[in-house]
């Protein structure tokens, strides 16, 4: 699984991304407003608090706003970087260019918080290092607030496959329900990218498997949310057949279609083996949408002992 690195913004525009997800995404704007409500709850005055991946700023915009709070964003696309610095002008917010795995921050860090960015990072040895530097930045008794989509448990990567596809035509067929036609073309694109990171002949995004999952969420989603949930696997894994045959392995000249967004979501048991692996204890987990049947937004709490 590859790291977004310095792409995402070749593949999208920093304001068409904040606008998606701060305005359109059906679970999102929700856990954002979490996110900055929880930090509220736990900051004394004059914290030190570091959004991890913080994209074209959007939420730093959120959480800039929190009285006696020192902010720091730091992302690893400079042109992302660029736009926030733009967008962002309030005195007591920072703005780096900076990988999350070395980033050494001059003070020890109240909170750190990171939304959409875990599932970024490559399994293993890449996430534990991420994960470790966030530990050793952190002050004892710190927080690591964490937001990022999650899919029901699965047992192996065929059944990820399927619970990937529920999840994401629940989150595409609402974007088309309402007209969010932009919003959708990119989660569609993101499906595709998070099936291929998985595997190892990676395929290329195609046009027609594009306008295929966009002519087949609805189905899909349908039979999950009313709880038919055998149907919607069965579908799910008729998509995926249809996807094979529908196979490509050339470049377009186009980023957007190009390069992977480097989505690869994961479940909560796949994600507590992964905080087991080092010092955080999970103090709290708050859920937005239905994590055990189709997906969710989980905020995790995770609390350095
Ligand atoms: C999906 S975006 C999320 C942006 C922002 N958190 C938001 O919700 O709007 C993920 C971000 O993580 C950044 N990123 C990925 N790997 C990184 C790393 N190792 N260090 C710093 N940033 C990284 C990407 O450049 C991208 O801007």
């Amino acid at each position: 699984m590859s790291s977004v690195g310095s792409s995402y913004s070749q593949i999208i525009h920093p304001k068409d991304y904040n606008q998606i997800m701060s305005h359109e995404h059906l679970y999102i704007p929700a856990s954002d407003r979490f996110i900055a409500k929880k930090i509220r709850e736990l900051i004394a005055s004059s914290s030190e608090v570091i959004e991890l991946g913080c994209g074209p700023a959007r939420i730093l915009s959120l959480v800039s706003k929190i009285e006696g709070i020192n902010l720091t964003g730091i992302d690893l696309d400079s042109q992302f970087i660029d736009y926030a610095r733009t967008f962002i002008k309030r005195t007591n917010v920072q703005i780096i260019n900076a990988d999350a795995t070395k980033y050494v921050h001059h003070k020890e860090v109240d909170i750190f918080y990171s939304q959409g960015f875990h599932h970024h990072f490559p399994k293993g040895i890449n996430t534990s290092n991420y994960l470790r530097n966030v530990y050793d930045n952190l002050k004892y008794g710190g927080y690591y607030i964490l937001s990022d989509e999650f899919i029901p448990n699965y047992a192996d990567e065929k059944e990820r496959e399927i619970k990937i596809v529920i999840w994401y035509s629940h989150i595409i067929a609402h974007a088309i329900k309402h007209n969010f036609n932009y919003l959708a073309q990119e989660e569609a694109k993101t499906l595709l990218d998070d099936l291929f990171e998985g595997r190892i002949n990676k395929n290329i995004k195609s046009q027609e498997q594009i306008e295929f999952v966009l002519s087949n969420v609805k189905s899909i989603d349908q039979s999950a949310r009313i709880g038919k949930l055998d149907m919607a696997s069965k579908l799910a894994e008729e998509f995926l057949s249809a996807i094979e045959v529908l196979h490509n392995f050339t470049f377009h000249g186009d980023a957007a279609m190009d390069l992977s967004r480097g989505d690869y979501k994961i479940c909560d048991q796949a994600f507590r083996k992964e905080i087991q692996s080092t010092d955080f204890r999970i103090e709290d987990v708050k859920t937005f949408g239905p994590l055990k049947t189709i997906g969710a937004m989980s905020v995790y709490i995770l609390r350095k002992r």
